[in-house]
């Protein structure tokens, strides 16, 4: 056996694919250059909350994995960072990063967040809005039985903002601004928690989901098509939503469902190993379902 293994590599991206390559080759002798633009590792799964198709908790599964990324001596971890340039050849590469600041000590920062406290210098991200806000009478009877709910939890902003974005299908602007004046709570504190989340919407979306899955197994196997013949058949483009409001077609990489490939969701169900030819009877079970609800 080859005991002397030598050599460096650089891990672009240090989401979960990144980390766990990282721990393979790190233990398998090489020197790891981990490479991340955001300032923390950990990528999109360090914001879910399960994981399909077991229901794990994403923290649960994760949590070892950084902990173990951030200790080991071959890993060498660079946040905050952009890969510039690759020269040289297999086994031989130069690469250069640039390195953005990050305007504290990071020896000595612990991530506690006490220096926002004393900074004095302060950013509003997004104005305090003074005047009265009026909503529709029907939209505010809503807003206003869902605060009442909420009202003697601690801790309710999110789940106010949950219960919102389940009625509206989307966080609407007036609405926010509402939530903020009647809960006292700043709008910057409501978009942070808005936007950190995936679940949150802050454009009006379609009563329909349409997600097709555009992973690596779900591409090979004739997303594309799927997507074409779902424009096709609604008349609209991904990111859009139909005129009536019924759909919003939109892209997601990767469900974990790579078995059923080609797959696409709609709403919470799954359609997997599809064809073009299976769409048209997809989407006319909705609009029949629609249809017998305005009925
Ligand atoms: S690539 Fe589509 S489910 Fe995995």
């Amino acid at each position: 056996m080859d005991k002397k293994k030598v050599g460096s590599v650089l891990v672009v991206g240090a989401g979960i694919a990144g980390i766990q390559s990282s721990l393979d080759l790190a233990n398998s002798g090489y020197k790891v250059y981990l490479l991340e633009q955001t300032p923390s590792i950990g990528g999109t799964m360090a914001q879910l909350d399960k994981t399909f198709p077991t229901n794990d908790c994403a923290m649960c599964v994760m949590s070892p994995k950084l902990v173990e990324c951030g200790r080991h001596l071959n890993i060498e971890i660079i946040t905050n960072a952009e890969l510039k340039k690759v020269v040289g050849e297999a086994g031989n590469f130069k690469v250069e990063v640039t390195k953005h600041p990050r305007y504290v000590d990071e020896d000595k920062c612990t991530g506690c967040a006490a220096c926002t406290q004393h900074c004095p210098v302060t950013v509003a991200l997004y104005p305090i809005e003074k005047d009265p806000i009026f909503l529709k009478p029907e939209d505010r009877t809503k807003v206003d039985a869902i605060l009442e709910k909420y009202k003697d939890m601690k801790g309710n902003l999110l789940p106010i903002l949950q219960s919102i974005n389940t009625e509206f299908r989307y966080l609407p602007e007036k609405i926010i601004k509402y939530v903020s004046q009647e809960q006292n709570v700043s709008l910057s504190k409501i978009y942070q928690i808005a936007t950190f989340y995936n679940t949150f919407h802050l454009e009006q979306r379609g009563k329909h989901i349409i997600t097709v899955c555009i992973g690596t197994a779900c591409h090979v196997q004739g997303a594309p098509g799927l997507i074409e013949a779902i424009e096709n058949e609604l008349n609209i483009k991904v990111g859009e939503t139909t005129r009536d409001m019924n759909f919003t077609l939109e892209t997601a990489r990767c469900f974990g469902c790579c078995g059923l490939a080609p797959v696409i969701t709609v709403d919470e169900d799954v359609h997997g190993k599809l064809k073009r030819a299976d769409i048209p009877k997809i989407i006319k079970h909705y609009k029949t379902m629609e249809e017998k609800q305005d009925a």
